[in-house]
């Protein structure tokens, strides 16, 4: 007697998946992506403010997504994170050199074939990327600018590190060297060169451009025009600023001095106006490709993500300038996105890391996604519930700054200019849980790789500055609890 019921039951799902599969060919063309990838930019410093042209063609065209994090807060490390979706420890990317993994044989012979790029490229989306890759991108022992990353049809490569002047770009293949065209600006000009080729040949193929520009990351050089604009502006004054004790934070940021000396606080408020300054440029990028894509008619059926691979502090706790730390400055990025289906104007509190990315983007351009450490952010959804892992390996010295007293091999970024105070050493080294469940739960449980079984938690609900340390008074159990899905 059930027997016609479940046919019919079967038939009508048949049917229901058929309509869909209808409905996705009928709307056949698939979305451009256009990432912009900042650098070291912080959010909770105030960071996005000077973006306004940012903020109005994207944030307010879209979302903001206030809780999103870099879950390694540096450099190679968190790039390598965006372009395969997976935590360091799965990546096994640990610092900013070859011998940590930075676009060393290794990647290049494993995940580098494997990112978002190579996904799309299958996929038949055209692709391009300019700017800042990797930090060892170049280096005559992996390859040089000879080598292009499997995936990119289009490649501006940036060799080493993030400069404003005076640099070498790989065009695909063939590297160009650049005395005094600021980066940004060339930049731009590669883009929109590249968005005028695909409304000209492009056809029907979608494409995902990744834009890379080396601000607001050291040497911190604003383009000539925007030099002194925002001479006034100083690094907030908030209550973790130049904090003198902190005695209840992990070894390197006891190191005295403490607080910093006026000097020094002098040196960061000039960091901090010149950082501004440099992003300005970056501002006029966004712009000049937003509007490329409007006068194009491409703008409505492209998705843009603004974002940084890392954050940044200027002398909170008595840190002099850097990232590396688990704390809210470094590991908090700004999040910016707009594009079909994305109401203006919104808000979101969901919890986003960097490793979301990965998927997002498969899943914009209609693919399954492998297994990642992220999960798409598309529907984005008002609030929700998350648990991260931040991680980070310590550098010891490569570079001893001879100005300096010390000469221990453990530490590493000592420099007269940072009144010696360094800025990373081997035991900091550290993973963390953060577990948010808005609007109830927002806590964040590190363990430190020291002789000292460092930890720290801090309750950010209570204390978004971080200036209590609660670890010690947590039970035993607990303590537990959080280490086990540490070591998972
Ligand atoms: C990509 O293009 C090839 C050749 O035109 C075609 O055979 C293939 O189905 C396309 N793949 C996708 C996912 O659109
Ligand atoms: C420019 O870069 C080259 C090589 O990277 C370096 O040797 C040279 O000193 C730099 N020049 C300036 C003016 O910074
Ligand atoms: C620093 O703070 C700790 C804990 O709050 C306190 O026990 C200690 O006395 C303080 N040290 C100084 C030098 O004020
Ligand atoms: C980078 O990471 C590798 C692998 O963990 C390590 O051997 C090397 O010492 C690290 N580099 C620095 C400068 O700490």
């Amino acid at each position: 007697m059930s027997e016609p019921g479940i046919v019919m039951e079967r038939s009508v799902g048949y049917l229901l998946s058929f309509v869909v599969v209808l409905i996705s060919c009928s709307t056949a063309k698939r979305s451009n992506i256009v990432l912009f990838l900042t650098d070291d930019q912080d959010v909770t410093l105030g960071g996005i403010t000077p973006l306004r042209s940012t903020i109005e063609l994207v944030a307010n065209e879209g979302v903001t997504v206030v809780n999103a994090f870099a879950t390694t807060p540096i450099c190679c490390p968190s790039r390598s994170s965006i372009l395969t979706g997976l935590y360091q420890r799965n990546h096994g990317v640990f610092n900013n050199s070859l011998d940590g993994g930075c676009s060393d044989s290794v990647w290049q012979q494993n995940l580098e074939r494997d990112t978002f790029a190579v996904a799309l490229k299958k996929a038949n989306y055209t692709t391009f990327y300019a700017g800042k890759y990797l930090n060892k991108y170049g280096e005559a022992s992996v390859g040089g600018p000879q080598h292009v990353p499997p995936g990119w049809d289009d490649w501006v490569g940036l060799v080493g590190n993030s400069r404003y002047y005076n640099y070498t770009l790989s065009i695909n293949g063939t590297p160009f060297h650049h005395k005094d065209q600021y980066l940004t600006n060339v930049l731009s000009s590669y883009a929109l060169d590249f968005l005028d080729r695909q409304t000209l040949y492009g056809g029907d193929s979608p494409f995902l451009m990744v834009i890379a520009p080396p601000a607001p990351h050291q040497p911190f050089t604003p383009e000539p025009k925007y030099k002194g604009v925002f001479r006034q502006k100083a690094v907030p004054r908030e209550p973790h600023f130049n904090r003198a004790n902190n005695s209840d934070k992990h070894w390197l940021v006891r190191m005295q001095p403490s607080p910093l000396p006026l000097k020094t606080i002098a040196l960061l408020d000039h960091f901090y106006a010149s950082r501004w300054e440099t992003l300005l440029s970056v501002d006029d990028l966004v712009k000049e490709v937003v509007e490329k894509l409007r006068s194009v008619a491409l703008l409505d059926e492209t998705y843009i993500i603004f974002t940084s691979d890392n954050g940044f502090h200027l002398g909170q706790f008595s840190m002099p300038w850097d990232k590396r730390q688990p704390y809210e400055f470094d590991t908090r990025v700004p999040f910016m996105m707009r594009g079909p289906g994305i109401g203006k104007k919104s808000l979101s509190k969901s919890p986003v890391a960097l490793v979301d990315i990965f998927p997002t983007l498969l899943q914009i351009a209609g693919l399954e996604s492998r297994p990642t450490d992220g999960r798409s952010i598309i529907p984005i959804a008002p609030t929700g519930n998350r648990t991260l892992i931040f991680e980070y390996k310590g550098e010891g010295s490569f570079q001893v700054d001879h100005s300096c007293p010390w000469d221990d091999l453990n530490l590493s970024h000592c420099s007269a200019e940072a009144c010696c105070k360094c800025q990373d050493v081997t035991n900091n080294t550290y993973s963390c849980i953060r577990s948010i469940a808005d609007p109830w739960v927002d806590f964040l449980y590190c363990r430190f790789e020291d002789n000292e079984s460092w930890g720290e938690v801090y309750n950010m609900t209570e204390d978004p500055y971080q200036l209590n340390n609660l670890y010690p008074l947590m039970d035993s159990r607990e303590k537990q609890y959080y280490d086990s899905l540490l070591s998972q």
